[in-house]
C-alpha cells in the first residue's frame, strides 16, 4: 500500500538502501514510523500527506540476530571439567545494545567467544545472523567472522608488527570492495574517533594498555560489521575516551543498525544497554530491560 501511495507522491518513503540489505534485517517485519500527517489543502484538498520513515535499524530490530537454546560449554582441564556456560537460552534482536554482566569467572567471555565463532559449544544450539554456527569448521567460521562480525578482545589481540593504523586497516584488507583511498579515510576517521590520530604509526609495544584498547575498538568498528562483540571494551579507558567510544557505537547503531553485545562491569555501558543478561556461575539468572530501555519505553 505504501508503495502505491509513494508512487502518487502522497507518501514520502525514505529509506537507505543499506538499511534493508542485511539478510537478517529483511527477514523481520519492516517497522514503519508515522512521522506526521499534514493536510495540504491547495494541492490535494482532501488528502493527507503521510511521511513514512523507514529507519533501517528499526527494521533490524524486528529480527533475531542471536538465538541460543540450551547452550552449553564445558572445558576439560586435565581431569577436571569446567562447565563455563550451563544451558543458556536467550535471543538478541537486531540493532540492540546488550550487556552480559556477572562476576569474574561467570562465563561472559566464553559466551561471547561462542557467539563470535571463536569457540565451539559442547551442547545446545546457537544461531548467529541466521547461521547455525555450531556446524562451522575453522575455515568457515573465519570467513563468517570476517564477513559479519567485529570483535573487541579483552586482551586486545593486536598484531605486534603492525602500526596502530595498520591494525585498524587490517579487517578492510580482507574485504575486496574497499579501495585504498576509502580505506585510508575510514582508518583516519576511526583513529580520530578513538583519540589515537597522533599514535597512528606506533606499534602495539609502544602503546599503553588503554591506547591498545582504543586501537582494538577501532579495528572492531572499522568494517561496519553487522554484529560487534566486545569483551570488557571500556575496562582500561579513562572516562572521556570510554564516553567517546560509546557515542561512536551508538552512532553506528543508529546509522547502520549494528547490534552490540558486551561483556562488562562498566556502569556506563550497563546504563546504555537496553537488554541486560546476568550470569552467575555459567547460568543466566535474569534478563530484561535495563534502565535505558525502560526509560525509553516510558518516553514513548
Ligand atoms: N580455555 C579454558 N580452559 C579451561 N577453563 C576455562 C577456559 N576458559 C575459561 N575457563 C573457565 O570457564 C569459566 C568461565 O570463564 P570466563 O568465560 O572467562 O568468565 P568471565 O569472562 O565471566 O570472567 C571460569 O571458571 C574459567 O576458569
Ligand atoms: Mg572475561
Amino acid at each position: 500500500m505504501y508503495r502505491s501511495l509513494a508512487a502518487t507522491g502522497v507518501v514520502t518513503w525514505r529509506y537507505k538502501s543499506r538499511a534493508l540489505a542485511p539478510r537478517h534485517a529483511c527477514k523481520g517485519a519492516i517497522a514503519a514510523r508515522l512521522i506526521y500527517i499534514k493536510p495540504r489543502p491547495r494541492v490535494l484538498p482532501y488528502s493527507v500527506v503521510v511521511r513514512v520513515t523507514i529507519l533501517h535499524w528499526r527494521a533490524a530490530i524486528m529480527s533475531i540476530v542471536v538465538k541460543a537454546e540450551a547452550l552449553d560449554k564445558t572445558y576439560q582441564a586435565g581431569e577436571v571439567a569446567v562447565r563455563a556456560v550451563r544451558g543458556a537460552n536467550f535471543t538478541i534482536e537486531g540493532g540492540a545494545f546488550v550487556a552480559f554482566v556477572g562476576p569474574s569467572g561467570s562465563g561472559k567471555s566464553t559466551l561471547l567467544n561462542m557467539i563470535g565463532c571463536l569457540d565451539h559449544p559442547t551442547g545446545g544450539k546457537l544461531s548467529v545472523l541466521d547461521t547455525d554456527v555450531t556446524t562451522l569448521d575453522r575455515r568457515a567460521a573465519a570467513e563468517f567472522r570476517g564477513a559479519n562480525l567485529g570483535f573487541i578482545f579483552q586482551d586486545f589481540n593486536l598484531i605486534p608488527v603492525l602500526s596502530a593504523a595498520e591494525n585498524i586497516e587490517y579487517p578492510l584488507l580482507m574485504v575486496q570492495d574497499w579501495p585504498a583511498d576509502k580505506r585510508r579515510a575510514r582508518v583516519t576517521e576511526l583513529l580520530e574517533a578513538v583519540g589515537m590520530r597522533d599514535q597512528a604509526d606506533k606499534r602495539p609495544d609502544q602503546l599503553s594498555g588503554g591506547q591498545k584498547q582504543r586501537v582494538a575498538v577501532a579495528r572492531a568498528l572499522v568494517a561496519n560489521s553487522k554484529l560487534v562483540l566486545a569483551d570488557e571494551p571500556t575496562a582500561n579507558l579513562d572516562h572521556d575516551t570510554a564516553y567517546r567510544i560509546i557515542e561512536l557505537m551508538k552512532k553506528m547503531r543508529s546509522d547502520l543498525g549494528t547490534t552490540f553485545i558486551f561483556s562488562t562491569h562498566d556502569p556506563k555501558i550497563v546504563g546504555e544497554a537496553e537488554v541486560k543478561f546476568t550470569l552467575e556461575d555459567g547460568r543466566l539468572v535474569n534478563s530484561g530491560m535495563s534502565h535505558a530501555q525502560s526509560s525509553q519505553a516510558r518516553r514513548a
